[in-house]
C-alpha cells in the first residue's frame, strides 16, 4: 500500500463554484509517476475546469492539489509551471510566423543570464535539445518550415514539443487529437507512450479509440464529481457511466 506522498499528483476535495454552480464538486483523484490518466465525461462535466484548477488559471474554493508533495492551490500560474506542470489548451498557441525551430527555441527555459563563451555553449545545448524534441514530435524534417504551413495535427505536436522542451513532470492535454487524422492520432498515442518515461500525462479526451490506445486508467467525471475510475474496460461496464452516456 502506497502512502499519499508516493503519488505524483494528489487532488483531494477540490471544489469550485461559478455564481453558486458547483463546476467541480469535492473531487479527489491520484495520478502515479509514469501514468497516462484520461479524464472523460459529457460536455460541461467540469473536465477543463479541473485542468484550470491544477494549473492555477482558476482558483479553488476548497480542497488541495499536491504535486510531488507540494501544495499548488496557493501558487500563481507561472510558479506552477516552474514547479513542473505543463498544460496545453484546446486551441494551439504557437507562433504562426516563426519557424518550427524558432517556436521550440523560444520555449527552451531561460536560466540565469550567461555571457560570452557560456552563451555559445548554451546555443549548442539549445540546438541539440530542439533537435531531440523535434524528432520526438515528428517534426524533425520541418525545422525551418513556418508554423503557419503545418497541418492541424502538426501544430498540435509542435505545441506539445514546446511544452516538452520545458521538461514538465506532469503534462496536461485538453482534447489533443480533436481534428486529427487517424494516422495522426496513432502517432500521438505513440508519442504519449514515449514521453511518460520521465513524467505523467493527464489527458481530457472524447475519442474512445484514442482513449483505448493510451489510457492506463480512466477517471469519469459527471457534474463535477468522479462517478467511476479504473481501466477503460472497467468504467465502460459501470452502470453509472452507461447511464450518464445513454441519458445524454
Ligand atoms: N470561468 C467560468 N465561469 C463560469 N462558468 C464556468 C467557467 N468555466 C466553466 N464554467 C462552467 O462550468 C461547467 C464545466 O465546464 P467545463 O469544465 O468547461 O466542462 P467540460 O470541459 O467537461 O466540457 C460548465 O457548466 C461551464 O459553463
Ligand atoms: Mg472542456
Amino acid at each position: 500500500m502506497s502512502s499519499e506522498t508516493d503519488f505524483l499528483l494528489a487532488v483531494e476535495g477540490l471544489s469550485v463554484s461559478f455564481d453558486g454552480f458547483m463546476a467541480v464538486d469535492d473531487l479527489s483523484f491520484y495520478v502515479d509517476q509514469n501514468e497516462i490518466r484520461v479524464i472523460i465525461g459529457p460536455n460541461g462535466a467540469g473536465k477543463t475546469t479541473v485542468l484550470d484548477l491544477i494549473c492555477g488559471r482558476t482558483r479553488a474554493s476548497a480542497g488541495s492539489v499536491k504535486f510531488r508533495g507540494r501544495e499548488l492551490t496557493q501558487l500563481r500560474e507561472h510558479e506552477i509551471v516552474r514547479a513542473g506542470v505543463g498544460r496545453k489548451f484546446q486551441t494551439p498557441s504557437i507562433y504562426e510566423d516563426l519557424s518550427v525551430f524558432e517556436n521550440l527555441e523560444i520555449s527552451f527555459p531561460r536560466g540565469r543570464s550567461v555571457f560570452g563563451a557560456l552563451m555559445f555553449q548554451r546555443d549548442i545545448k539549445v540546438k541539440s535539445r530542439v533537435q531531440e524534441i523535434a524528432e520526438m514530435v515528428f517534426l524533425d524534417g520541418l525545422l525551418s518550415e513556418r508554423a503557419e504551413n503545418l497541418s492541424h495535427g502538426q501544430k498540435q505536436w509542435l505545441e506539445i514539443g514546446m511544452l516538452l522542451i520545458q521538461e514538465p513532470r506532469l503534462l496536461m492535454l485538453d482534447e489533443p487529437v480533436a481534428g486529427m487524422s487517424v494516422s495522426e492520432r496513432k502517432r500521438t498515442a505513440e508519442l504519449l507512450h514515449r514521453v511518460i518515461r520521465d513524467r505523467a500525462v493527464l489527458v481530457i479526451e472524447h475519442d474512445m479509440g484514442f482513449v483505448a490506445d493510451i489510457a492506463h486508467r480512466v477517471t469519469v467525471l459527471h457534474q463535477g464529481k468522479v462517478i467511476s475510475e479504473g481501466s477503460l474496460e472497467h468504467v465502460k461496464e459501470d452502470p453509472k457511466v452507461v447511464e450518464v452516456y445513454l441519458g445524454h
